[in-house]
């Protein structure tokens, strides 16, 4: 596995891969990577004959009191675990290297009303510095499938509403959440939590599941629900951003007769915001 830090080293590196022939997977990360990550790139491997992984802190996409400064940032340890997987490549380039001109200056690739819901409304401006970033990776590796993680839904449908609009020839695949063995999402901000919230973490996940009981029970007040996921979260010690039920392909509020439905929930234990999800048919 080599690690490049420059956009002209890696155009290098893959465009020596493309010329034998070899078909490349890009997963873009922000490090600190964690199982969910690795088994983003054994699916990679699965897919593609070259796995490419960035691992970027992208400034854009964090907003002004949020953690960029703090997010952990662990090069080495990424690498190990890295190369354990199969990665072929990493490509950990600075922020001057990136947005060399500043983020000022930076040209922006702006994904209209999916981007303005959920952790959207909370977080301005975020979806467009992650769209940003990732249609600049898609150009500098040219990847043949890109993967991200299905903890982040509404990020996975961002991307794939970009890669039809820009019309890039690229496959995203989806990856499902991993999950601790009490059931809380795989996240590098898990690793914020206090041993007590730690504790209260999982709840989150048990929310859920409990919602999704009461739909398939047959419950079809999704605005009543909302509020209940939203109540059981505040007696557990969360401070609820969202619970939204939503249909799996729009993300606009479910309806009674829609068959694919996700609940979306983002929630502050703490200084720290956890995001998770679940999708059912009904
Ligand atoms: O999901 C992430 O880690 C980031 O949002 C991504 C896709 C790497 C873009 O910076």
């Amino acid at each position: 596995m080599i690690t490049v830090h420059q956009i002209s080293q890696l155009r290098n590196e893959v465009r020596q891969q493309r010329a034998q022939g070899k078909r490349i997977a890009l997963v873009p990360t922000m490090g600190n990577l964690h199982e969910g990550h690795l088994q983003l790139v054994r699916r990679a491997r699965e897919l593609a004959d070259f796995v490419a992984v960035s691992i970027f802190v992208n400034p854009m996409q964090f907003g002004a009191n949020e953690d960029f400064d703090s997010y952990p940032r662990t090069l080495e340890q990424d690498q190990e675990k890295l190369t354990s997987v199969g990665c072929d490549l990493v490509f950990a380039p600075s922020a001057n290297e990136v947005y060399p001109q500043g983020l000022d200056q930076q040209t922006q690739v702006v994904v209209p009303a999916l981007t303005e819901l959920h952790c959207g409304a909370s977080r301005p401006g975020h979806f467009t510095g992650v769209a940003t970033v990732v249609s600049m990776l898609f150009n500098m590796v040219q990847p043949d499938v890109a993967l991200f993680g299905e903890k982040d839904f509404q990020q996975l449908a961002v991307i794939r509403k970009l890669v039809r609009d820009l019309c890039f020839p690229i496959q995203i695949e989806g990856v499902p959440i991993m999950r601790e063995a009490d059931g809380l999402a795989m996240s590098s901000r898990n690793g914020y939590l206090s041993e007590e919230e730690r504790k209260i973490a999982p709840r989150l996940y048990q929310v859920l599941q409990q919602v999704r009981t009461a739909i398939e029970q047959g419950e079809r007040n999704y605005a009543q629900l909302s509020e209940v996921g939203k109540t059981l979260l505040t007696q557990s010690g969360f401070r609820p951003d969202y619970f939204n039920i939503v249909n799996s392909q729009t993300l606009q509020p479910a309806q009674s007769d829609d068959q694919d439905i996700t609940l979306l929930v983002a929630a502050y234990l703490g200084q720290t915001r956890l995001i998770d999800n679940l999708s059912l048919k009904v």
